[in-house]
């Protein structure tokens, strides 16, 4: 039996069901984290708590439960649920009320969602890489808030799907931004360079848990905006997230990088972060 979390009980997952004026399936009026699990060990956690509560205050939400009580909630789902490799997936929305766009007053609990997903590491794709499409980012000014509203990013998504691509690089004109779920990486004259975190990306914990490593590793990095022209010289690219980790990208819109092979700062960074990972969570499956 699967559980899932509801308001700070865990209950059978088929039975935490979402009232048809949750403004969270309304207007996509919340936020949300996707947090890593790996030998039953919750990678990243306070910086995805951390995350978690600037998204929610940013858009009004005060959370109900303060990290600790947050931690103690999801570790007893993973345990409930006997999650070894996988996700948590966890939601909070500005909670019930008759539609409208102005925020309800009163006291309106928010609605706080979480469940448990297992997946196993992407191993072929992190070997391999994947490739990618370019698409204009037509996304609102605040991609810092890890909100409900997904619709740009899945628009991108599904494009490169439909193309065979596991990603869309987005750019706003000629300034890449990062990818539909992910944050996107070059390699230009050995420097790895991705773009500042500031309201036009998410800034990710991957990306910073690899800017970190390649600063303790003495490997030339800078956040900075690059273009679609230092994107299509690039030695190498690759992207960054919680679930796809370090990706090589070896081709975008049908054109290969380096042969289609990952090259060599790509891996260097590969077997630094899983080292990291397994600092944290122990010994990995390879
Ligand atoms: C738009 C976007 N950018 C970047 C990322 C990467 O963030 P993280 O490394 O925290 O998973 C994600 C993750 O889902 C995302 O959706």
């Amino acid at each position: 039996m699967e559980f899932a979390l509801l308001n700070g009980e865990i209950i059978e997952r088929s039975e935490a069901k979402v009232d048809v004026e949750d403004r969270g399936y309304q207007f996509g009026d919340g936020v949300y984290e996707v947090i890593r699990v790996y030998n039953g060990k919750m990678f990243t956690l306070a910086e995805h708590l951390k995350r978690f509560v600037k998204s929610a205050e940013s858009i009004g939400i005060s959370l109900k439960y303060t990290s600790e009580q947050l931690t103690d909630l999801l570790r007893n789902l993973l345990i409930k649920n006997n999650l070894v490799t996988g996700n948590i997936y966890m939601q909070v929305t500005r909670g019930i009320a008759p539609r409208n766009h102005v925020f309800p007053t009163g006291n309106v609990p928010p609605t706080l969602v979480a469940y448990t997903i297992k997946g196993v590491r992407p191993l072929d794709n992190l070997k391999t890489g994947v490739r990618a499409i370019l698409t204009e980012d037509i996304r609102w000014l605040r991609c810092d808030i890890k909100s409900l509203n997904l619709l740009g990013n899945l628009l991108a998504k599904q494009k490169a799907s439909e193309q065979g691509c596991f990603e869309a690089i987005q750019h706003r004109g000629q300034d890449v931004t990062e990818g539909s779920s992910s944050n996107i990486f070059i390699v230009k004259n050995g420097t790895v360079i991705t773009h500042e975190s500031n309201n036009l990306i998410l800034k990710g914990i991957t990306k910073d848990v690899i800017l970190d490593l390649c600063i303790k590793n003495n490997i030339p990095v800078i956040e900075r905006t690059f273009s679609l022209a230092e994107l299509d010289e690039a030695e190498e690219v690759f992207l960054s997230s919680t679930t796809a980790e370090v990706t090589p990208i070896i081709g975008i819109n049908g054109k290969k990088i380096r042969e289609g092979v990952p090259g060599p700062i790509t891996k260097k960074l590969q077997e630094l972060f899983e080292k990291e990972i397994e600092k944290q969570c122990g010994v990995l499956v390879r």
